[in-house]
């Protein structure tokens, strides 16, 4: 039967490298559930929705239509047809994406896709998230939960953001896992099952290597 691995976590702890290398390794699919609310907050900005109005952000929730990509060597993420990978990752839609995926509409639209991605997905897939393992796929075959301190975090993501200030990287992400973790609908949370990885003093190698040899055992 299909495998099915959950990893969580908030950001800068390896979790899109470790996904990525743990899925092409078992010749598993990917999918980056960041990615398709980075999407969805891409089009409400593009197309001047308000998004500090839930409200607003509801009404349209149902519009834009997220495709992603599967190949862990090659993810790809499109909105209505146009590849977004590069847009999703600028710094006004990493602001805004927390007030946008803490909308009910908008997070059950996007798990059901999820859902939908993990079922197809016929040889297996790595799933990387925030939700995944307490919300989207409760029934995963293995949970990991990865952690690191709040510097080994801002470290890592000031190095990918090339010369951004460590200081000014450390207050934007611990503001997002903030919001991330205290909204009301499927915060970031570790499952009660799943394995809890620190990478704080690990290189990804090793991480890569503990997340397979929990997915083989
Ligand atoms: O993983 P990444 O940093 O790209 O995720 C971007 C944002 O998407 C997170 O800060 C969070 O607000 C939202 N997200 C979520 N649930 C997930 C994955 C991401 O709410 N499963």
């Amino acid at each position: 039967p299909a495998v099915i691995v959950a990893i969580d976590g908030p950001s800068g702890t390896g979790k899109s490298s470790t996904s990525k290398a743990v899925a092409a390794q078992l010749g598993l699919s990917y999918l980056d559930t960041g990615a398709q609310y980075r999407a969805i907050t891409w089009w409400m900005v593009n197309n001047g929705i308000d998004v500090s109005d839930p409200s607003a952000i509801a009404a349209v929730a149902a519009k834009p239509e997220i495709v992603s990509g599967t190949d862990p060597s090659a993810p790809t993420i499109t909105v209505d047809g146009t590849d977004v990978s590069g847009p999703i990752r600028t710094q006004e839609v990493t602001s805004k994406v927390s007030a946008v995926s803490a909308v009910p509409e908008v997070r059950a639209r996007i798990t059901e896709l999820q859902r939908s991605v993990a079922a197809s997905a016929e040889g297996g897939i790595v799933v990387e998230g925030r939700d995944i393992g307490t919300t989207v796929l409760p029934d995963a075959d293995l949970k990991i939960f990865l952690t690191a301190s709040p510097e080994a975090r801002a470290a890592r993501r000031s190095g990918e953001l090339k010369g951004a200030d460590l200081h000014t990287t450390r207050e934007a992400l611990l503001k997002r896992d903030a919001a991330d973790s205290t909204r009301k609908t499927s915060p970031l949370a570790k499952a009660d099952d799943a394995v809890e990885v620190d990478t704080s003093d690990l290189t990804l190698q090793q991480v890569i290597e503990c997340v397979v040899t929990l997915v083989e055992e």
